[in-house]
């Protein structure tokens, strides 16, 4: 059994998923997981903790002042024991205070009681998760290593759709049973490509792409959690360095990111272009903003980018590469002709548009090799980061080991 035996902290904050939170546990159970619960007074409001009580098969915790379980440091016992602690809903109260370092009840001082590494699965109403309260909450646990798990988008419980929804109780086990680490890439050098480039015309203006860098992001992550060296090789996005990664280059250019790509390449095992970049970039960039002139259009020449993943395949020794292949149509006979045009030894294909890739919560993947080829259906970039992780390896034995 996959977690048998480890002791995981399930925190659960007030908020109406945590009803899907006595599914997390049972399943947590079901792969052999030893499983404590402590709720905050709020969390007690949608279920009651005699329900997580009998669901674990250990007493449940709220207060830090329960005189019988402190006379013997019960909130310190806890924070030792636990090897991993998911608070699973994280409302946006709960964030703030985890945020800001606050112990104001037992659930938010075992957080800053305990080594274990942090899982958060925010839940909460999709203008809440949007609000800037909430979104330099969000930085500030990420750049202290916390793991956030989700949210996802689509319906949720007050009527509104858009992202804030929890993750699903099986997204969840999957991403504590890969932060375990099968350990499938360890001893290997991971180079990661990820967001969008942009292109220069003027001292003002750019032609980009709507890619947000998460699902590279996540990938980075889900290789560091499986061992490997990770260097993550970024175009111009607002996100904090996944935990793990030993090395960040942020670049803003198709050719700044070529160069960096094909020099942290030369030492690796392994590199995956999640990377949205531009093919084409202005023949000449202005000095001066360029002055509108009513009337009359506008024509730019464009100059084409180097293909960073026929760059690497061209070489004699090169890593394993995965590329990405984002289409809007016919996404199988594009994508697989990407994988042979290119030299590619896997490639991953999303389709974009409707909720999915580009800047999205989620993402689906077909992934195909000569050979082969496998669907990962939709699901959090994180969640799937960690399915891509888990083939890559796979595939990696078979060609290269
Ligand atoms: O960043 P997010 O908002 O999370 O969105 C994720 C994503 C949709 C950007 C990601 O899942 C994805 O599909 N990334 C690849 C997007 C893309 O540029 O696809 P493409 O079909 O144009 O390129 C195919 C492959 O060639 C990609 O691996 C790309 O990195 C690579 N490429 C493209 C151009 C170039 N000059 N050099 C390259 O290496």
């Amino acid at each position: 059994m996959q977690l048998a035996h480890r002791r995981i902290l399930l925190g659960v904050s007030g908020g109406i998923a945590a009803y899907k939170s006595c599914e997390l546990v049972r399943r947590l159970r079901d792969l052999g997981a030893e499983v404590r619960v402590v709720m905050t007074e709020g969390a007690t409001h949608f279920v009651s903790p005699t329900t997580f009580q009998a669901l674990s098969g250990e007493s449940v915790r709220v207060s830090l002042w329960d005189e019988q379980a402190e006379m013997a440091m019960g909130h310190i016992e806890l924070a030792r024991w636990a090897e991993r602690i998911i608070i699973a809903p994280a409302s946006a109260d709960l964030m703030a205070r985890l945020a800001h370092g606050f112990a104001n009840d037992l659930l938010t001082t075992l957080c800053l009681a305990s080594p274990a590494p942090l899982y958060v699965a925010p839940a909460m109403n999709q203008q809440m998760w949007a609000h800037p309260a909430v979104q330099e909450n969000v930085d500030i646990l990420r750049r202290r290593g916390v793991h956030l798990l989700g949210p996802a988008s689509g319906d949720q419980a007050c009527g509104d759709i858009g992202s804030g929804r929890m993750l699903e109780p099986l997204e969840l086990r999957e991403a504590l049973v890969a932060s375990f680490g099968s350990a499938v890439l360890h001893g290997l050098k991971v180079v990661v490509s990820a967001g969008p480039t942009y292109e220069d015309i003027d001292p003002v203006r750019f032609i980009g792409n709507r890619s947000s860098g998460r699902m590279g992001f996540a990938v980075a992550e889900a290789a560091a959690q499986a061992g490997a060296e990770v260097t993550l090789v970024a175009g111009p996005v607002g996100l904090a360095t996944p935990p793990g990664v030993v090395r960040r280059v942020d670049v803003r250019t198709a050719a700044d990111m070529h160069a960096a790509v094909l020099a942290a390449a030369a030492k690796a095992d392994i590199y995956v272009g999640a990377a949205a970049v531009g093919d084409y970039r202005p023949s000449v960039v202005a000095s001066h903003k360029l002055k509108k002139h009513d009337g009359a259009g506008l024509i730019l020449e464009l100059a084409e980018n180097p293909d960073i993943l026929t760059s690497l395949s061209a070489q004699t020794v090169h890593p394993f590469l995965v590329g990405f292949a984002a289409e809007t149509h016919d996404v199988a006979s594009y994508a697989q002709d990407k994988l042979q045009r290119k030299g590619l030894d896997m490639i991953a294909a999303n389709q974009v548009g409707d909720g999915l890739g580009f800047e999205a919560a989620d993402n689906a993947l077909h992934l195909y090799w000569a050979g082969g080829s496998v669907e990962l259906p939709r699901a959090s970039k994180t969640v799937l980061a960690h399915q891509l992780v888990a083939q890559v390896a796979q595939r990696y034995k078979a060609v290269r080991q």
